[in-house]
């Protein structure tokens, strides 16, 4: 397939440029500049892409990037969410500029674009209350404003996903290609937390249920080359099962 990567320069991006290139993808990196994509990576790999160079919030320079290379996915890793209640982020800004240009590239193929996003754990629905952690985190606020706008999407308008881990770890700074990697494939679910454990601890009035959630939620830790392995998998057939959701995932051999 060929990918759209926007954010290659990022801790996911670069592992996302080894994956999918590791998967058989061709990649077209979007990047704010193309020195210090290349200064990241080895000459080997970064012979292997198409480069662009542009601003993540134009969503016209997105849609351009999308037709004029013939992309069939899209996977965005720029942007960070906001830490604090006051801190500023650009990811809202961003995640609604690919939408748009994502949308605007489909509507003229006349076919819904492949998207994935990069979202965090509290964008899921947790068995005990859905949105307990996000009210509570301020860092994964973003992250549930950008699945509302995702959700609000009209039907056939993209073919979205939006990848939730918990904090993710590096394994390596090695971005050669094929990957290595001695750890376990994810195991993954729509919409909630794969495996999670429930207590009777819950039943406890009041703070019962976050503790549950705080129980849970340590065991959600992955690293940033298992998660980007997981889309590169995932975008080898358009065919995926998790169009249209927020994706939980863990490392269930830990
Ligand atoms: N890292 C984690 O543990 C973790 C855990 C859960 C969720 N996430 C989510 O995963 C996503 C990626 O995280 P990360 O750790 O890879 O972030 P990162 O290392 O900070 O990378 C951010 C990327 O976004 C690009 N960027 C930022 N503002 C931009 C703009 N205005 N236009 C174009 N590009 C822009 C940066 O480009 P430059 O190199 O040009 O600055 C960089 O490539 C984020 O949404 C984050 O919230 C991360």
């Amino acid at each position: 397939m060929k990918v759209l990567l926007i954010g290659a320069t990022g801790n996911v991006g670069l592992r996302l440029v080894s994956a999918l290139l590791t998967h058989g993808h061709n990649v077209v990196a979007h990047v704010r500049s193309v020195q210090k994509l290349e200064s990241l990576l080895p000459e080997s790999v970064y012979r292997q892409l198409s480069v662009i160079e542009g601003s993540a919030f134009d969503a016209n320079s997105i849609k351009i990037a999308i037709l004029d290379n013939n992309c069939d996915a899209v996977v965005n890793s720029a942007g960070l969410a906001a830490v604090t209640p006051w801190g500023k982020s650009d990811l809202p800004r961003i995640v609604a500029a690919v939408v748009e240009g994502a949308r605007q590239a489909g509507a003229e193929r006349k076919k819904p674009l492949r998207v994935w996003f990069l979202g965090g754990m509290g964008a899921l629905q947790f068995p005990e209350a859905n949105s307990l952690l996000s009210d509570h985190v301020p860092i994964l606020l973003d992250h549930c404003r950008n699945l509302a706008l995702l959700k609000s999407l009209p039907p056939n308008t993209l073919d979205w996903s939006m990848l939730c881990p918990s904090n993710m770890d590096p394994e390596s700074s090695d971005f050669s290609v094929p990957t290595k990697s001695s750890h376990a494939k994810l195991t993954s679910s729509a919409q909630t937390p794969p495996l999670w454990k429930d207590s009777w601890l819950k039943h406890i009035p009041l703070i019962g249920k976050i503790i549950v959630i705080v129980m849970n939620i340590t065991r959600y830790g992955t690293t940033l080359e298992q998660n980007a392995d997981f889309i590169a998998t995932d975008l080898e057939t358009l065919d995926s099962p998790y169009i249209g959701t927020q994706v939980g995932i863990i490392d269930a051999s830990k």
